[in-house]
């Protein structure tokens, strides 16, 4: 059945990765993109998706309540899936205001806004940061949906909230929404600010590879379109209500990220220079995936080894997006954060 799927945040790297999953797995599906295109947002990464008829842009901000209205009055949506968000860690510290603002007040304004137009499912792209973190000495330990929350950075704090929000419009006014809280994710399209594009792009640059603190802390990798695939799939189950951890029990210490990545381009680990660790940096996140992949047959189906070589072809092959990115604005953000542009 033909359906018109809302995906805000579109622009940004999962939101996009999943407009082309989208558009390819549904070909009758009608999606339309809202972003307001900040630091993060790219039209030219929609470039592609922007040729199919069936898709379209719609340059908004989640916040402009009114707006908002008018568009999802018109489009008449059968799903929003929320991912746009203020989504750097290391930002929020630096400033954690606009973080509140789109991630706790914009998702606010969008489920009132579904509500109001009775809107029949609405899916909030959560992140597993909102446990906080897990000890490195102990291996046994995972995230379920019923570990509390646990929040350590203003980011994970706003997306905690948005949470909490979602829950409480699902238990006060039977608002008929999904969540679902993923793992770090990597692929093409990935903004150059966090962890895996920073490496390859510097290293490509032979520019030095700043891991925070002692490099020891462990993220669990997932290939993006297996998020995209773990999103469609609770989309299309008519269970409401459900909160669903997706992750690839794939941890990797960011160390050995980095020596990986620098041994694929054959490159010098010389570049690797220790930094001032990131403040409240969380030690580990692992994932425990058992219930989506119970309820819904969700499994990771890209090897990391795998993954970790298309992404890097794909940098490799697609220059021109991330050299038109770190010669903009990204400039003045490098300097800050790791001195020397
Ligand atoms: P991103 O920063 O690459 O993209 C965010 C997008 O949202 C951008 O296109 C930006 O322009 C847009 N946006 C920001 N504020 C907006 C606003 N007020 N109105 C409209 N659009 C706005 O982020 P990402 O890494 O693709 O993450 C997407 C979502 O997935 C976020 O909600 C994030 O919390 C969640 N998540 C990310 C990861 C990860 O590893 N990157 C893992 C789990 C969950
Ligand atoms: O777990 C899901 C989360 O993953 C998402 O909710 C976030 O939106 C996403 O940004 C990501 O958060 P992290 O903070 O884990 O990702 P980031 O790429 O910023 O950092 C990954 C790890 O690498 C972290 O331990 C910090 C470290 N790091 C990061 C950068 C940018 C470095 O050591 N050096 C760096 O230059």
């Amino acid at each position: 059945m033909q359906k018109t799927v809302i995906v805000t945040g579109g622009a940004g790297f999962i939101g996009s990765n999943f407009v082309y999953y989208m558009l390819e797995k549904h070909p009758d599906y009608k999606i339309v993109c809202v972003d307001c295109l900040t630091y993060a947002g790219n039209l030219s990464t929609l470039k592609e998706a922007l040729k199919n008829p069936n898709f379209r842009f719609e340059k908004l901000n989640i916040c402009d309540r009114e707006k908002i209205k008018s568009l999802f009055s018109e489009v008449k949506p059968d799903i929003v899936v929320n991912f746009a968000a203020e989504s750097h860690v290391d930002r929020s510290i630096k400033n954690p205001e606009i973080f509140i603002d789109t991630n706790v007040k914009g998702t606010q304004s969008l489920m009132d806004v579904c509500r109001e137009l009775n809107i029949p499912r609405f899916h909030q792209v959560s992140t597993d940061e909102v446990y906080g973190d897990l000890p490195l000495d102990r291996p046994d330990l995972f995230f379920t949906e019923e570990t509390s929350i646990h929040a350590s950075s203003p980011y994970s704090a706003s997306k905690a909230s948005a949470d909490l929000l979602v829950l409480a419009y699902r238990r006060t006014f039977d608002f008929p929404a999904t969540i679902s809280r993923c793992s770090n994710n990597y692929g093409p399209y990935h903004f150059p600010e966090k962890l895996i594009p920073l490496m390859i792009i510097n290293a490509l640059n032979d520019k030095p590879l700043p891991v925070y603190g002692d490099g020891k802390n462990v993220r669990d990798w997932l290939y993006v379109e297996d998020h995209c695939k773990a999103i469609d799939l609770i989309i299309h189950d008519d269970r409401l209500g459900e909160v669903y951890n997706v992750g690839g029990h794939n941890e990797m210490s960011n160390l050995d990220i980095v020596k990986l990545i620098v041994k694929k381009l054959d490159k010098s680990e010389d570049l690797i220079t220790f930094v001032e660790d990131r403040k409240g940096h969380d030690r580990r996140y692992a994932i425990d995936p058992t219930k989506i992949k119970e309820k819904l047959g969700w499994f990771p189906e890209t090897k990391f080894a795998d993954g970790i070589e298309k992404t890097i072809n794909w940098y490799l092959n697609n220059k021109q997006w991330w050299e038109e990115i770190i010669s903009g604005e990204y400039r003045n953000y490098y300097k800050k954060m790791h001195g020397e542009a």
